[in-house]
Formats: C-alpha cells, structure tokens, sequence
C-alpha cells in the first residue's frame, strides 16, 4: 500500500499553568499513539512555544480520516497544512506518536515554517526539519535517564 506524510502547524488553544498545559500535551500523545496504532499510522509531535508541528505517515485514506479529526479539535486553532506527499518509508515507523523536545531550535524552526507558509521555501528545508525531529529522538533515547529508576543495592537497603 502506498505511503504517505502529512506535516502540519498549529497554535495551542490548552488552558491551564504550564504543568496543567504540559499534561495535557502528554494525554494527547499517549491518546494519539494508542488511535494511531489501530489506524497504520507513525509520526511524531512537537510543541513548544504555544506551537503544535506534527507529522504524520502511513496510508492515505488513514491520514485524510485522522487529520479531518485534528482539524476539528478545539485544542488547537489556525491548523496549516505544511505538506502532503508520497514517501517511500517511515521515517517514524518506531514511534506510532512521540513527543519531540527540541527546546531552543523551535524558533529557527518556525522561520523556516513561516517562509514555507509563503511558498518561498524548498521542500528539501522540509526533510530537514523531519531529519532534524528524528535525530532528536534517537539522541533522547540514547542519552535519557530511565524514566523508572530499578531498586539498586543502594535504594534496596534504604527501603529496608
Ligand atoms: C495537537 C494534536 C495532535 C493530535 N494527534 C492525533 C493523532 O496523531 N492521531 C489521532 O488519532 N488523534 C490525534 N489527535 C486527537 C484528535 O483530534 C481526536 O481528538 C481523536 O482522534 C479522537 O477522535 P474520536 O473522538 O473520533 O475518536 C490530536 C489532537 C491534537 C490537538
């Protein structure tokens, strides 16, 4: 079956501090990784600076019913369509949803989105943000602390 990416922008429309805002953002994924693996579907999700910049990869007809969905949702508002197109793999094939920290190149990134939104921008600056996304995430898996600490020789004799 064909395969496609769909990579698109929007602002947050979250209500709440930014703890409430950050949980909310995690509900999201786990909530979209659980729907994406029924529907075929891998991607990743950024947010950061009041932005949403996701993509999302698999069958057409997937994409289309899924994002007709994310444009509906009062979550957020001013959803851009970035880029629709045939791919030849996953780029995300691990992940059915994940969050991607990328922290300080978010505004680089949205310069490049907002020329991009005026069509003034190559689709090879695209592959770059995705490569960029994805590096992130093997970089994090890698170098990230084990979200669960096992008991330890130490720890165990503190319990006791
Ligand atoms: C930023 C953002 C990203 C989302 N990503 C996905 C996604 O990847 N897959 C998905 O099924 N729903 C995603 N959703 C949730 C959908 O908008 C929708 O709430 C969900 O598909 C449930 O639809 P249902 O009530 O028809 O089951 C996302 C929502 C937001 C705000």
């Amino acid at each position: 079956m064909p395969l496609y990416r769909l990579l698109y922008k929007s602002a947050f429309a979250l209500r709440g501090d930014a703890r409430s805002v950050n949980r909310q953002i995690d509900d999201i994924v786990a909530d979209a990784a659980l729907d994406n693996l029924r529907s075929d579907l891998s991607g990743a999700l950024i947010a950061s600076n009041g932005i949403f910049i996701q993509v999302l990869e698999g069958p057409l007809s997937a994409i289309e019913i899924t994002f007709e969905k994310i444009c509906s949702d009062l979550r957020h508002r001013h959803v851009e369509l970035i880029e629709l197109a045939p791919i030849d793999e996953r780029l995300f094939a691990e992940w059915q949803m994940v969050r991607v920290d990328i922290r300080d190149e978010m505004l680089p990134l949205l310069r490049v989105f907002d020329i991009a939104l005026n069509g003034l921008v190559d689709m090879s600056k695209t592959e770059s943000i995705l490569e960029l996304m994805r590096s992130r995430l093997t970089t994090t898996a890698v170098t990230k602390p084990p979200a669960y600490d096992a008991p330890n020789e130490m720890n165990i004799a503190q319990i006791r």
